[in-house]
């Protein structure tokens, strides 16, 4: 297959990382297509460790095109700052190796604020638990048409309009919340300090992207957060700002629907949340401890604890369909080792009635109770293995059920954080 959408099919967390390592190195472009700093990716490359939060995985691999598209919010300081930290790793950025879509909407010191100051005033109940990025008000600049977006650094008149539309947005509600008005002159200021640095990875990567597809480069598009975080598709109000599942790829580069070949959704054997918001099976006794700690859930961006539970494979279900999954990768099986029992959700019971699926309605969704079935776990350690012959037969009943009931094979299994220690089914880019 030449183009690859990887998505997390859960609330994020899902080990992407180390997936989408093992297909960039197979691919020529890696973009990312929304979201922006609020994900975190850790790649470990021959021992040395590198932490992406807005920079595409495909930087740390010599000889890929990076991309950043228009459907990313960027945080322009953040980006120099990785930018930096990753070249003193021995990583070369140069504009042949990195490009952002001109079109691509700039998140500012006020977004941030605004961001950590709803929460602070949020009531119990209304927190979102944001990771305090500026996503949320970028994205409601961008569709308030006044964002500032990359394109606009390179002029000055265009520049300082930009801004006067935004601070007659951002001044008043500013206000309400007892934050003082932003500094206009500072704020030009220091967007054109940056502009010149900024500008020059700046491209119309629609372009490129088309040119790239006709010469039958393989593109890997690279997803952030979970499809359960989605805008449309996730737990609203408690999600991110941005379309997470796989169609947004395609908007969010510029590239038709067509350039999509294979989606592989990243699922985890069990299910993590970070932030607030409806968990049908979250867990608050031991085996929920156990989950976390095995785990090492631990936010890579924020170093929150992540919230744990049993496999949901009614909601995997869910995603699977809105991202169109063609296979899997299933991660952190190992995590699994030692329980006795496993359970997973199946379905859910609501007043009485039998449900397949999560309920649109927050209240609804909060009142679902999960239907599980049990399965017998396995003692035996599955972590590294590189076969199916390598694992006890309870672990493979495991992984076979959630095939099923998800109603999506398997095309890869990971069973630790080395990139070697995978059960490859199905290359997503063969062809
Ligand atoms: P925001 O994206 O910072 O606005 O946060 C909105 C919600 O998405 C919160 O519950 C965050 O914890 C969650 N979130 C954002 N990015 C990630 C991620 O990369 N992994 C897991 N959860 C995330």
């Amino acid at each position: 297959m030449a183009n690859v959408v990887v998505v997390g099919a859960q609330w994020g967390d899902e080990g992407k990382g180390k997936i989408v390592d093992w297909l960039s190195e197979r691919a020529d472009v890696i973009c990312r297509f929304q979201g922006g700093h609020n994900a975190g990716h850790t790649l470990v490359i021959d021992g040395k460790v590198y932490k992406l939060h807005a920079l595409p995985s495909g930087v740390v691999r010599g000889g890929k095109l990076s991309v950043i598209g228009n459907g990313v919010v960027l945080d322009p300081w953040h980006l120099l700052t990785e930018i930096e930290t990753i070249t003193a790793q021995g990583v070369e950025i140069t504009p042949e190796t990195l490009m952002i879509a001109e079109n691509t909407p700039l998140i500012l010191p006020f977004h941030g604020e605004l961001d950590r100051a709803r929460e602070e005033a949020a009531s119990k109940g209304t927190k979102i638990g944001t990771t305090g990025r500026g996503i949320g008000p970028c994205y409601e600049d961008k569709v308030g048409r006044r964002a500032i977006r990359v394109a606009d650094l390179a002029d000055a008149a265009t520049l300082e309009a930009r801004v006067d539309r935004a601070l007659q947005h951002h001044d008043p509600l500013r206000r309400g919340l007892g934050i003082e008005p932003i500094d206009r002159d500072a704020l030009i200021a220091q967007l054109q300090e940056i502009a010149p640095r900024i500008l020059q990875y700046a491209a119309p990567v629609w372009k490129v992207l088309n040119e790239k597809r006709k010469a039958g480069r393989r593109i890997l598009f690279e997803g952030a957060q979970g499809a359960l975080l989605d805008i449309d598709f996730g737990t609203y109000p408690f999600v991110t700002s941005s379309n997470v599942i796989a169609g947004q790829a395609a908007t969010g580069v510029g590239i038709g629907p067509g350039a999509i070949d294979y989606v592989l959704g990243i699922v985890k054997a069990y299910t993590t949340r970070v932030g607030e918001g409806p968990f049908p099976t979250e867990l608050h006794d031991e085996d929920g401890q156990r989950l976390g700690e095995r785990g090492h859930e631990f936010g890579t961006t924020t170093g929150r604890k992540r919230r744990c539970g049993w496999f949901d494979a009614a909601l995997v279900r869910q995603t699977c369909a809105t991202s169109g999954v063609n296979g899997i990768s299933l991660t952190k099986l190992d995590v699994l080792d030692g329980f006795d029992t496993l359970k997973i959700c199946v379905g859910y019971e609501l007043d009485g009635a039998r449900l397949d699926y999560l309920p649109t309605a927050t209240d609804a969704q909060a009142r679902c109770v999960p239907i599980y079935e049990e399965m017998e776990g396995w003692a035996e350690s599955t972590e590294g293995a590189r076969s199916w012959a390598d694992l006890p037969a309870n672990a493979i009943k495991y992984v076979r059920r959630v095939e099923e009931l998800i109603e999506c094979p398997v095309a890869l299994l990971s069973t630790s954080p080395e990139r070697d220690d995978t059960i490859l089914v199905t290359d997503p880019f063969a062809d």
